[in-house]
């Protein structure tokens, strides 16, 4: 299954680089990916959420004024949400320059333009449905788009895309209906809740300030949904030191904003 790779690799644990290579380039932008693979990281991380017209772009903030410069392009439409602009508005939005000039001009992709890039660079995708409970029926709409550019067929379902959220509801819809589908629970449940969450995911996916060696392997005891042993995903690991102490508590993955310093200090 995805990311069951991290199992067998000689020298710690999967790295996945959040928001792409976000340390190294503009978040959650087709440069952030292309980013994470000319450093050779295989997975990224990214944040689903849907436009006033129903298109489902990729963008972590519920508001759009952090990484873009919407309000100067739409100074009248504070707070400047993600669900009441068009995927038109956003696609002419620069998602680059508040990052660095160099940057100027990167787009908020959409999901499909995300997914095909990733598919082109040959990477594999980490899908956070962001903030469910402000678009109902997003996971509906994420799975009709993996679908559509072919990110549901058994290779991809089987090796290259986990499907995540923060919303357990979302996480068991996305398993309801495709119970093929790798999926991870954000945060960090009570040790006697881990059952119920092993029934529709095969991941829990901490904040590595909440979890110690005890936790991650009363995670490992319980088999997912797919039947193999519930793996640890944990987030967000910025430094060396951070990175060492999840590694050896026996973590599946590290999600990191510095793939290449999380690689250094683990792999
Ligand atoms: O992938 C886990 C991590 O991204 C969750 O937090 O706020 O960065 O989306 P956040
Ligand atoms: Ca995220």
């Amino acid at each position: 299954g995805a990311q069951r790779q991290a199992d067998d690799a000689p020298g710690g644990p999967l790295v996945i680089a959040h928001r792409g290579a976000s340390a190294y380039a503009p978040e959650n932008t087709l440069a952030a990916v292309d980013e994470a693979r000319v450093m050779g990281f295989t997975w990224v991380e990214n944040d689903v959420q849907r436009t006033r017209d129903g298109q489902l772009v990729v963008m972590h903030d519920e508001s759009l004024a952090r990484t873009t410069d919407v309000e100067q392009r739409f100074p009248g439409r504070s707070p400047w949400k993600v669900k009441d602009f068009t995927a038109a508005e956003i696609a002419r939005l620069d998602a680059g320059s508040w990052f660095g000039s160099r940057w100027a001009g990167a787009r908020v992709p959409t999901l499909a333009q995300y997914l095909d890039r990733v598919e082109r660079n040959g990477q594999n995708l980490l899908l956070e449905i962001k903030k469910p409970e402000l678009y109902p029926g997003i996971e509906g709409d994420t799975l009709r788009v993996l679908g559509e550019r072919g990110w549901l067929d058994r290779h991809h379902v089987a090796e290259r895309l986990v499907v995540q959220s923060f919303g357990a509801d979302t996480v068991r819809a996305v398993h309801d209906r495709r119970p093929d589908v790798v999926t991870g629970f954000l945060g960090t449940p009570k040790v006697s809740e881990l059952p119920a969450y092993a029934r529709f995911t095969d991941q829990i996916n901490p904040s590595h300030t909440t979890i110690d060696a005890a936790y991650v392997a009363a995670v490992h005891r319980l088999k997912g949904a797919h039947g193999w042993p519930l793996q640890v995903s944990t987030w967000t690991v910025n430094d060396a030191a951070a990175a060492r102490r999840v590694a050896g508590y026996g973590v599946d993955a590290i999600i990191t904003n510095k793939p290449d310093v999380v690689q250094e200090a683990t792999g």
